[in-house]
């Protein structure tokens, strides 16, 4: 045998004598090892924990799903709740000192064209001499004013819904020139193919120179 080979079987002779000590350390550290206890862990598998932890895993979704269906109910109500300026829009203020006696003013209440007539004391009076029996759509002046002097209208012709002109037509009242209607000074068709007299809308005198239409 040669000198380096006679080294090299001696190096590997050392080699295999400390990976058998290293071997028998590991196995002796094995031999002492305690597995940890996980019991406090796996208590809540109890038959009487699982049914509680089930509860309240139960109740919380039930709430949270009452809470999601409120604010969904909320959400959707809140959809069908007017707007700030549709609330606006359902009454008009009008100041009445602003309209002399014998003037017309219209304003826009819900996107409608609201006639307000300031009648004169003979205005007043040729409207309360009419027969009303002759009146296609018979009324009395007096059921179509909450005071004399101020006549409140929709002005929408009833034949088909054109805005007929003021201070026109051959009763001194308002002309649809659509297909010609005429009406007197308390707004009642007295000739022409409307059917029906102007309509009164909700209105009210909030005190003597104020007037709420809606
Ligand atoms: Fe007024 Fe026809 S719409 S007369």
């Amino acid at each position: 045998m040669s000198a380096s080979l006679a080294v090299r079987s001696l190096r590997n002779g050392l080699n295999l004598k400390h990976s058998i000590r290293t071997l028998s350390s590991s196995t002796a550290q094995l031999s002492n090892y305690q597995q940890p206890d996980f019991s406090s862990y796996l208590n809540h598998k109890s038959p009487q924990s699982s049914r509680n932890f089930t509860y309240f895993m139960v109740g919380s979704m039930g709430l949270l799903s009452a809470v999601g269906a409120k604010s969904t109910v909320e959400a959707f109500l809140s959809t069908l709740a007017a707007s700030a300026d549709v609330l606006a829009m359902a009454k008009v203020e009008v100041k009445l000192g602003a309209i002399p006696e014998g003037k017309n003013v219209i304003v826009k209440w819900q996107g409608k064209p609201v006639f307000i007539r300031h009648r004169t004391p003979d205005e007043i009076e040729e409207a309360n001499e009419v027969d009303i029996s002759k009146l296609r759509d018979p009324q009395a002046d007096s059921d179509r004013v909450k005071k004399p002097e101020w006549l409140i209208m929709l002005g929408i012709c009833t034949h088909l819904g054109c805005v007929p002109i003021g201070e026109a037509g051959d009763y001194g009242g308002w002309f649809c020139p659509c297909h010609g209607s005429h009406y007197d000074i308390s707004g009642r068709i007295r000739k022409g193919p409307a059917p029906l007299n102007l309509e009164i809308p909700a209105y009210d005198f909030t005190d003597d120179e104020t007037l709420m239409v809606g």
